[in-house]
């Protein structure tokens, strides 16, 4: 059987650019998609001066779409300020690979959302962030959908692992349904802290869970 697959998006799946960690970033997100309970982080290194990221990489949890759209989209980013980066789309790296599946348009979606939201982790970890509304419990609600929930790979709210959500003057509480000494616990907590604290007008985050 021969794979739908351009030569392009095989080429990047075998050889793919620019993947692992950086130590140290000055960005840096993981992103789940809803759609299938992949993940995808992305890690920039950003020069203050000229606001260009200056370095980038990528670890997939995803399959060969996302592994090749990561790889496609680090190296469009590279060089280009966060303004230029931001607006690169998940079309313009489907193109860039010579087109896609229609059925894994969302893998493009999940490695292009990481890095908008390693973008945006270094503009709210340096004070960039120019729309600054009020944070809700909407805002946090949104941020959870995008960590997952490890037991089911599926994210924490979709899971109703989410108990509760408090946000009040500069606080954010949020409740978890597990037990503190549960294995994925600390993980859990560690990836909300990372998603809430850098919301420009929260000073604390407290995870709480539930036994
Ligand atoms: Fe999950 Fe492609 S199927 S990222």
């Amino acid at each position: 059987m021969k794979f739908p697959y351009s030569e392009i998006v095989l080429e990047h799946f075998r050889h793919p650019r620019n993947v692992g960690r950086i130590e140290d970033p000055d960005g840096k997100a993981m992103e789940g998609s809803p759609a299938c309970g992949d993940m995808v982080a992305v890690y920039i290194k950003v020069d203050p001066k000229t606001n260009c990221i200056t370095d980038i990489k990528f670890e997939s949890y995803g399959c060969a779409s996302n592994i090749a759209t990561g790889s496609i989209i680090t190296e469009l980013a590279k060089g280009k300020t966060l303004d230029e980066a931001k607006k690169i789309t998940w079309k313009e790296a489907a193109d860039a690979l010579g087109g896609l599946p229609p059925i894994k348009v969302h893998c493009s979606v999940l490695a292009v959302e990481g890095l908008r939201a390693a973008i945006r982790n270094y503009e709210e970890r340096h004070g960039l962030v120019k729309e600054k509304e009020p944070t809700t419990v909407e805002e946090v609600r949104r941020r959870l959908r995008r960590v997952m929930n490890p037991l089911t790979g599926l994210d924490l709210i979709r899971t109703n692992l989410v108990r509760d959500i408090e946000v009040k003057d500069g606080t954010v509480r949020v409740v978890v349904a597990l037990p503190a000494g549960h294995q994925f616990a600390p993980a859990i907590r560690e990836e909300i802290l990372e998603k809430v604290e850098t919301l420009w007008d929260v000073e604390q985050v407290l995870v709480e869970f539930t036994e």
